[in-house]
């Protein structure tokens, strides 16, 4: 039922082509099936009417069969780059949100979040990081005295890095910007935040079981928004140099 509210009345409802998200692996099954429907079609046809080359395209007989097929590939194809530009509506339409309604978010969609922090940029591939999902009510309640707001969170991403690397602060920052989008782009508002929790890091650090050589760089909260609020940006004009500064 809250799956269904979620996915059938997002907070951001010109996103709603979200659900169309494929995987990599969906995208390549597509365009490998695609490749193999073509050329059986191509055979099948071009034998058929005795000329296996591009000629028989202009045969009467095949044409109808050939554009639908053609259609069906376009659309495909259509809805794949659709899903590649949303990236960028998600980036503009992200907010930093701290007000959610307390509803919960399946499983797969906290995958996703996590897993577009995993692919995030590191210097020299490092990956110093692991991410700690809590869902449980009453951690999320404990985790409230960083922030009073995060208990109406539906699930908070403990950002915990290894400072072994040299880049850990910029490494993290770069995981926490791709699982906002991300968060964003499913419909979920997700806020970051450091707030206070650098002075209690080790009251955290000891709930969430971190090791005690990790570092805690931030809670990322996330929810279903009750309110997304607006900020005042720096025109692009203003923060765009063109060759020089
Ligand atoms: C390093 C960093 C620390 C932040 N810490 C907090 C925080 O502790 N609490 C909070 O509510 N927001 C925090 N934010 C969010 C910013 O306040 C927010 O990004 C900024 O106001 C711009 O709004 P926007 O994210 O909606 O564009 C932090 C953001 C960054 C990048």
């Amino acid at each position: 039922m809250i799956n269904w509210i979620i996915r059938e009345n997002p907070p951001y409802p010109h996103l709603q082509c979200s659900n169309l998200v494929f995987s990599e692996e969906v995208q390549d099954s597509i365009v490998g099936f695609m490749a193999i429907t073509w050329l059986t079609l191509w055979f099948v046809f071009g034998k058929k009417s005795g000329t296996f080359n591009s000629s028989f395209i202009l045969d009467s007989k095949h044409r109808g069969t050939l554009v639908l097929v053609e259609w069906f590939f376009r659309l495909v194809f259509l809805t794949v780059r659709e899903v590649k530009m949303e990236a960028l509506e998600a980036i503009r339409q992200r907010r930093n949100v701290r007000s959610f309604t307390g509803a919960p978010i399946p499983r797969s969609d906290l995958e996703k979040i996590v897993d577009s922090g995993r692919l995030a940029a590191s210097g020299s591939n490092r990956q110093p990081w692991d991410f700690v999902v809590v869902t449980d009510r009453k951690v999320i309640a404990c985790l409230k005295v960083a922030g009073p707001w995060i208990e109406k969170a539906g699930a908070v991403i403990a950002v915990v890095l290894d400072p072994y690397s040299h880049w850990w602060l910029q490494d993290g920052s770069a995981a926490v910007q791709n699982m906002l989008v991300s968060a964003t782009a499913l419909g979920y508002g997700a806020c970051w935040f450091e707030g206070d929790i650098l002075p209690m890091e080790d009251e955290l650090k000891t709930l969430l079981g971190i090791p005690p050589g990790k570092r805690l760089m931030t809670l990322v909260p996330i929810g279903v928004p009750a309110e997304i609020p607006q900020v005042e940006k720096r025109p692009l004009e203003n923060v765009l140099h063109w060759e020089k500064y």
